[in-house]
């Protein structure tokens, strides 16, 4: 049984008063439905150069900790909702938290999937040449990718694309949850809270962002591109 003390033991909610939850049996279908992920394996990327592999895979286990609360919090709202519990503030600030589990798993997938690649960007592609049309120059765009890479602060930078006009932008996420544009699509993500980099890197993020840059899977983020 997943008791409140557990819940917030795997999943760092001791910042939220959140009082008591209910009370949810793993693996318990709930009748509805219920939607589960499952972690993805990214042990491929061991052997990354610039990346060790204590960092990857001290990586990888945060990562599936997301994966697991994000399944809890399905589970739990839909055991709230058959309790006729959802006017409670336990239910609010556990939605709230939703978001911040979810893209904390997300985000990691798209960050592992645009790693691992060995060639540079391919400056005749679709991916290139959008980036020359909205930004000058390939050139252009990495500095300005980095700068925000470089910015003070736990989070991700993320180059999103419009699907409204097309355009490409790069943007700061904060945290995993605030910032993100509605309705655009990822193309590329890094990720830099110090988790990312810290183990191999210290307090040298630029270092880590250069490994980062020698290692981008760029067939994998062109694909993203519409
Ligand atoms: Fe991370």
């Amino acid at each position: 049984m997943l008791n409140r003390r557990d819940f917030l033991k795997v999943s760092g909610l001791g910042l939220v008063a959140i009082g008591a939850l209910p009370a949810v049996s793993h693996g318990q279908t709930i009748k509805g439905g219920r939607i589960m992920y499952t972690a993805k394996d990214y042990s491929k990327l061991l052997g990354t150069e610039g990346f060790s592999e204590t960092l990857l895979k001290n990586h990888f286990t945060l990562y599936q900790g997301y994966v697991t609360n994000t399944n809890k919090l399905i589970e739990i709202f839909q055991q709230m909702a058959k309790d006729d519990k959802l006017a409670t503030p336990e239910f609010a600030e556990l939605k709230r938290r939703f978001g911040w589990e979810f893209d904390g798993m997300r985000l990691h997938e798209y960050y592992f999937e645009n790693l691992g690649g060995k060639a540079a960007i391919d400056k005749n592609g679709k991916l290139a040449k959008k980036m020359v049309e909205d930004f000058g120059s390939y050139e252009n765009w990495e500095k300005l990718f980095k700068a925000v890479g470089a910015m003070r602060g736990i989070g991700w930078t993320a180059l999103y694309q419009d699907p409204m006009n097309g355009k490409l932008f790069n943007f700061w996420i904060n945290e995993h949850d605030v910032g993100h544009p509605a309705g655009c699509n990822p193309i590329l993500i890094l990720d830099v809270f110090e988790h990312a980099f810290m183990i191999d890197y210290g307090l040298k993020r630029a270092d880590y962002i250069a490994a980062f840059f020698k290692n981008i899977n760029w067939a994998e983020a062109e694909k993203r591109l519409k």
